[in-house]
């Protein structure tokens, strides 16, 4: 991976939706088997339009025009009982491709995609275990901060750490 002029940055769609899959997939060492299957059910429900108020994107090789490699993907979904407020969810980028600047190209097309939604307040949800010390690393070099950790989340023994970032200023 060589430039932006070599990947491009699309909707999930029925096309791209096995590669999603796939991505996901590839990185069973950051997910349970219940996150991957969360996972599947978002992608797909988001490409049948059954995820209402809810963002998800690809970034693609761009050596063929219609069938680009997907090489990551995110999507952020509404909690419908607030204003304004989304949750990231399913981002992975391919093993080999990491620390290369997809991550930091997919998470500011959904911000910008949000902001014309209005939204406020978006969070990242992770953990303080160290598999995810790069995660945490990524998000805080995208601008997130920690807002609130719950111990025993996951599952005993695996908590929860809030990244958050404000889209939007209070009036
Ligand atoms: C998290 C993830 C999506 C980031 O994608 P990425 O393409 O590797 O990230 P980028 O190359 O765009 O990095 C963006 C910024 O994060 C920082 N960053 C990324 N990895 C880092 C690391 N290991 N240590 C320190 N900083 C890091 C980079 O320095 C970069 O900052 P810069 O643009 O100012 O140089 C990717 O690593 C991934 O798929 N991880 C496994 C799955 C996962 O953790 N998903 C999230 C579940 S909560």
């Amino acid at each position: 991976m060589s430039g932006a002029e070599t990947m491009r940055i699309e909707t999930l769609n029925r096309d791209t939706l096995p590669g999603a899959v796939e991505t996901i997939r590839s990185l069973p060492e950051f997910f349970y088997e219940r996150d991957l299957e969360h996972a599947e059910r978002n992608y797909k429900e988001f490409v049948e339009g059954r995820l209402k108020d809810a963002v998800f994107l690809t970034v693609l090789e761009n050596r063929d025009q219609t069938r680009g490699q997907v090489l990551g993907v995110l999507g952020a979904i509404r909690r419908c009982d607030t204003d304004g407020v989304y949750f990231l969810a399913s981002f992975a980028v391919r093993r080999g491709l990491r620390g290369q600047g997809l991550g930091r190209q997919l998470i500011e097309a959904v911000e910008s995609e949000l902001k014309t939604r209005g939204a406020r307040l978006v969070f990242a949800e992770t953990t303080p275990s160290p598999y995810c010390a790069e995660t945490r690393a990524f998000y805080e070099a995208v601008g997130y901060t920690c807002m609130a950790q719950v111990t025993d989340f996951w599952q005993d023994g695996d908590p929860l750490m809030l990244y958050g970032k404000r889209l939007k200023q209070p009036q």
